[in-house]
């Protein structure tokens, strides 16, 4: 059977041990090779990508024989699930094994805003202690948490370690809920109420810009906003123009609407942004694990096996 596989170089080399009983063809994910990732996909019976690759329905035009892809990545929006699902083709995806490392980075983050880390070093590294940044406590302040999956349930638990008092919204039902956390059914009236908010929503045509200029607006201008997980569903333009007059105290991006930005993006010039370049998931165990799950789910999905990780209804 014919995989094609469109990660970067040192994970291709990782997932070809494991794949030793395929064809496999390794193209990486260079917008120049988009021709040569069509010409493979001719042949193939199943694709290993990342997000930087596109399953939109030319992409399936060009794959007759096409029954799996399993993508390296929690983040389902770069594929057409739809289309794929027309086609019968399995879609399988990485979730669990990386929600405590996304719900580490968003703990960073707060703890990040609330001490003026970014300034704190600054200072530190000038020589000139003399007027060090006042930070404020996560203790007792109120922590929105805005998709409350896997994730913002995990955020929600370290958070409660810090004292913080959990609100969440969710259009779904979550299926085990942290109960210590209290529901709230309107999203500006938790934006409103809040002193730091999180979101943790996955990308979908319902969530695409949910938090926009009016729902920036309620919140306190002494709120930071936190954002570890796709950046089209906040808007961007609304939130730089939010930041940039001090409607709201500061915000933690790990996710942008472009990535990576163009080097004039007005966002990257703001004194009370954090910019990260999208690292969520970003350690060693973490990516290890990733990538173990991509190739189980590639290799189940070809054999007709069970996969635990289908995105896709099986048929
Ligand atoms: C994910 O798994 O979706 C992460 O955001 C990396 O893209």
């Amino acid at each position: 059977m014919r995989v094609l596989i469109t990660l970067p170089q040192a994970l291709a080399e990782r997932a070809l041990i494991r794949l030793d009983k395929f064809d496999v063809l390794v193209v990486p994910p260079e917008p120049e090779d988009d021709a040569r990732v069509s010409a493979a996909l001719g042949n193939a019976d199943g694709v290993l990508i990342t997000p930087r690759t596109r399953v939109d329905r030319d992409f399936l035009s060009c794959a007759p024989k096409l029954r799996a892809v399993s993508t390296y990545s929690v983040g389902l929006d770069h594929i057409d699930l739809a289309a794929a699902e027309e086609r019968g083709i399995a879609v399988a995806h990485t979730p669990t094994v990386l929600t405590d490392a996304v719900a580490d980075l968003v703990l960073g983050l707060i703890l990040m805003l609330a001490r003026r880390l970014p300034e704190s070093m600054r200072v530190g590294a000038s020589g000139d202690w003399r007027n060090v940044p006042m930070g404020i406590d996560p203790r007792g302040k109120v922590l929105f948490i805005v998709g409350f999956g896997r994730i913002g349930q995990e955020v929600a638990r370290r958070a409660l370690a810090f004292k913080m008092k959990i609100t969440w919204f969710d259009q779904r039902t979550p299926k085990t809920p942290v109960d210590v956390a209290t529901r709230v059914l309107d999203l500006k009236k938790g934006l409103a109420d809040a002193d730091f908010v999180s979101v943790n929503l996955d990308l979908n045509p319902s969530t695409l810009h949910v938090i926009g200029r009016d729902a920036l607006l309620c919140m306190k201008p002494s709120a930071y906003l936190i954002n570890t997980s796709r950046g089209p569903v906040l808007d961007q333009i609304a939130l730089t123009e939010t930041l940039r007059d001090r409607r709201i105290a500061g915000a933690a991006l790990d996710v942008l609407e472009q990535e990576p930005p163009t080097p004039g993006d007005p966002i990257l010039k703001l004194d009370n942004v954090i910019v990260l370049p999208h690292i969520g998931t970003a350690t060693a165990e973490t990516r290890q694990a990733m990538l173990d799950c991509a190739i189980d789910n590639l290799i189940a999905c070809l054999r007709d096996e069970p996969c635990l990780f289908l995105a896709t209804p099986k048929h």
